[in-house]
């Protein structure tokens, strides 16, 4: 597998970090998961703005000459260096603040970010799409900045390893009551006519599969409130189902061992995966993913801090 670190394609093998770099020592670094489908990146704008929003957050200066459109050509380097135009693919890309003598605060000006990206060959989830997905509660104990992409995830990895150890396939997060959002998935309940899906603040990640399908569901007609679903209300959905660039629209049947709605995926969340789909595989479909008012630029002007683990 050929990789990309710090300007340079590399042999997998031969790709170094410091043992100093400070993604290491501290987490102290953002990322992004972009899917690629038939050599087609999914929605990269609204991924690399994230990005550039997240590094913004975190007060790590861009590397020059990473622009929008050059993320997209190395992501596409990759994809083609690996063999990877036909089918599904995921493109990994993390920038730390760079190697350096540890200390907490930051380190020199001259320290240079360490950017590395990879590519490698995914398979969708179709099966478990459908036969549904089990979840598990948890309490939501991450910090209040979960709208940047840092790889600090260890209440994350904590959460979906509970989930794994209990059978089931993702956490939910409950922060005082409310759900927030999967361990690395964005959660919507369908109640009746109405979807509603935690809005967009810091105590969840902007997703960009959440954004793409918000514009889906808008286009059929299907509105989407930007409002809390209380924990306890998960049980009386119709429908619920968590969204991601590895998963798309995953139904939901089970939270905490308790049946959803009729127990086997809903009918929104069907016709949402179709809709969402050809949004983001244009070719597939003629559409395309307009980038408007995506919500990480909504925050970023905003208000302030106010078994099978197939579901990756
Ligand atoms: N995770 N919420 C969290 C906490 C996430 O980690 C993710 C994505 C999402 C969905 O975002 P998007 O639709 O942009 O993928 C929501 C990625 C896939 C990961 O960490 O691997």
């Amino acid at each position: 597998m050929r990789v990309y670190l710090n300007g340079e394609l590399l042999d997998r093998s031969e790709a170094m970090i410091p043992v100093d770099d400070r993604g290491f020592l501290f987490g102290d670094g953002i990322y992004e998961v972009v899917r690629a489908t038939g050599g087609r990146l999914g929605a990269p704008e609204l991924h690399w703005r994230r990005l550039a929003r997240g590094l913004a957050g975190i007060e790590i200066r861009p590397p020059a000459g990473l622009s929008e459109r050059a993320l997209s050509e190395l992501a596409g380097r990759l994809l083609v260096e690996n063999g990877l135009e036909r089918g599904d693919a995921l493109v990994y890309l993390q920038i730390t603040r760079g190697a350096a003598v540890r200390t907490h605060h930051f380190p020199p000006d001259t320290t240079s970010p360490t950017v590395y990206a990879a590519a490698s060959a995914f398979q969708p989830p179709d099966a478990l799409r459908a036969r549904g997905a089990s979840v598990i509660t948890l309490p939501d104990i991450r910090w209040a900045r979960c709208d940047l992409k840092t790889v600090n995830l260890l209440p994350n990895v904590l959460g979906k390893q509970r989930a794994v150890a209990a059978g089931a396939d993702e956490a939910v997060f409950v922060r005082d009551g409310v759900v927030t959002e999967g361990a690395s998935t964005n959660v919507f309940a369908v109640f009746g006519s109405e979807v509603r899906t935690y809005p967009a603040t810091n105590y969840i990640l902007p997703g960009v599969t959440r954004h793409v399908l918000l514009e889906a569901a808008g286009a059929l007609g299907v509105t989407v409130h930007e409002a809390p679903v209380l924990a306890d209300e998960l049980f009386t959905a119709d429908e619920l189902f968590l969204t991601s660039t590895t998963n798309d629209v995953m139904p939901v049947v089970t939270v905490d061992g308790r049946r959803i709605g009729a127990g086997r995926p809903g009918p929104l969340a069907t016709q949402l995966f179709t809709a969402l789909r050809a949004r983001l595989v244009p070719d597939a479909a003629g559409g395309e993913t307009d980038g408007g008012d995506y919500e990480a630029e909504r925050i970023a002007s905003g208000s302030r801090p106010t078994r099978s683990h197939q579901v990756t």
